[in-house]
């Protein structure tokens, strides 16, 4: 048990009446007050002080007056090509210890070019793939339709709407240039993957039971997948966009642990720390292609896959909300290698800051773990996979 905290609840909220002059998307990836209060109360409940405050260009200042001891981090940011990294590279130049993962890992999982080139080099399935830096970009004919085209630098399904998945060379254009009128960014098309929705929770080095994702019952709406509509309209029966959840996963055993497994090596690959959620479709050939590793997972108690997947692992909104405290709590070293019961140099003016707690590191996966030497026997497949040459190199 962590002792009683200062803690800052960095987050970008979502305003409850967004201006008519923004697209409908622009806040997706905001948190709703509904949810930052959830964590704050979590936090309250374990005896810690709670100082939510709003990520914008007035944090610098905010920082220096409240001295804290720890940073709960759920800012996704906005703007720039590393948005959702700007909040731990600050407090990183202010000696403040966080929550989650680091500056680069979150500079690169928005990037899901980039990861996906991370995950090809460590062997891990994820579609074949372009990344069109302009609209009039040659497509790679070894690409093989439908594929699925979406924003380069985007989350909560942003930019993914029933026509981002496209049949030919003509629609493939037609929905690139949308995207990029729209997102000014990098567009990717990737090879669609028919197949099961799956995502997976890791909190530290527990992988969480997998959950499933359902759209056989989403027919009508014209989609299949987790677009935009979808998760910003879930639940609407008259849209019907009411996909079914499942979790566990209804897997075979074998196959459950080696998507678990795959997904603990793609989140590891980029880097990750304290929590992550990575996004994947279970190919009818069994491979489980990666698609994404979310670092910045949603927490809101009810909505969220994340809280889902751990209550069914048994661990309650509090206590996952504890542990994420705990997991940064216990890091012996700061990101930027200075040991935290000591970081600031007396000589050195900074924000005023109480002793970190020394308790020990907890690793729940070992080397001998069912889940890692699942991971052996996925390599293996994804190597021979992968010995294909026209495969090898699309993508790269
Ligand atoms: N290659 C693919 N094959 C099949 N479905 C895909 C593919 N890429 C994306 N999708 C569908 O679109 C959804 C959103 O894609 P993706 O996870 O890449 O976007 P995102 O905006 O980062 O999502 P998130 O809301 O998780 O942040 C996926 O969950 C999946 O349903
Ligand atoms: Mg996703």
């Amino acid at each position: 048990m962590t002792r009683p905290l200062t803690i800052a609840l960095i987050h970008n909220l979502k305003p409850l009446t967004p201006g008519d002059h923004l697209p409908p998307d622009y806040y997706s990836e905001c948190d709703s007050p509904k949810t930052v209060e959830a964590i704050a109360s979590a936090l309250r409940s374990a005896g810690h002080t709670v100082l939510p405050v709003e990520a914008d260009r007035n944090l610098p200042c905010w920082l220096e007056g409240h001295p804290v001891d720890l940073a709960f981090n759920i800012a996704e940011g906005f703007h720039g090509e590393a948005r959702e990294a700007r909040v731990p590279a600050l407090l990183e130049l202010l000696e403040i210890p966080y929550t989650g993962s680091g500056v680069l890992t979150l500079a690169l999982a928005l990037d899901k070019g980039k990861s996906k080139q991370l995950f090809r080099c460590a062997g891990i399935p994820t579609p074949n793939f372009q990344l069109f830096g302009r609209p009039e970009d040659p497509t790679d004919p070894r690409l093989h339709f439908p594929l699925i085209v979406k924003p380069n630098r985007e989350g909560s399904a942003k930019g993914i709407w029933a026509d981002s998945v496209v049949q030919n060379p003509e629609e493939l254009k037609v929905q690139i240039s949308k995207v990029f009128q729209r997102y000014s960014q990098e567009v990717l098309a990737e090879e669609y993957i028919e197949g099961t929705e799956l995502t997976v929770g890791i909190l530290g080095n527990e992988v969480l039971p997998i959950l499933e994702i359902d759209f056989s019952e989403c027919g009508s709406s014209g989609e299949f997948f987790y677009s935009w509509r979808m998760k910003e309209f879930q639940g609407n029966r008259q849209m019907h966009l009411t996909p079914r959840f499942w979790c566990p996963a209804r897997l075979d055993p074998p196959v459950g642990r080696s998507v678990q497994a795959v997904a603990l090596r793609a989140a590891r690959s980029l880097g990750f720390r304290d929590m992550a959620r990575v996004d994947i479709r279970l190919s009818s050939e069994g491979i489980p292609f990666v698609l994404e590793v979310n670092p910045l997972p949603g927490l809101d108690p009810e909505e969220s896959n994340l809280p889902l997947m751990a209550k069914a692992a048994g661990i309650s909104y509090p206590a996952l909300i504890q542990k994420l405290v705990s997991l940064s709590t216990e890091r012996r070293v700061a990101p930027s290698s200075i040991p935290l019961s000591h970081a600031t140099d007396p000589s050195v003016q900074g924000p005023r800051r109480r002793a970190l707690p020394d308790s020990r590191r907890k690793d729940s996966v070992s080397p001998g773990d069912p889940a890692v030497a699942a991971l052996h026997g996925s390599r293996r497949r994804t190597q021979a996979r992968n010995e294909d040459p026209k495969e090898e190199d699309l993508g790269r």
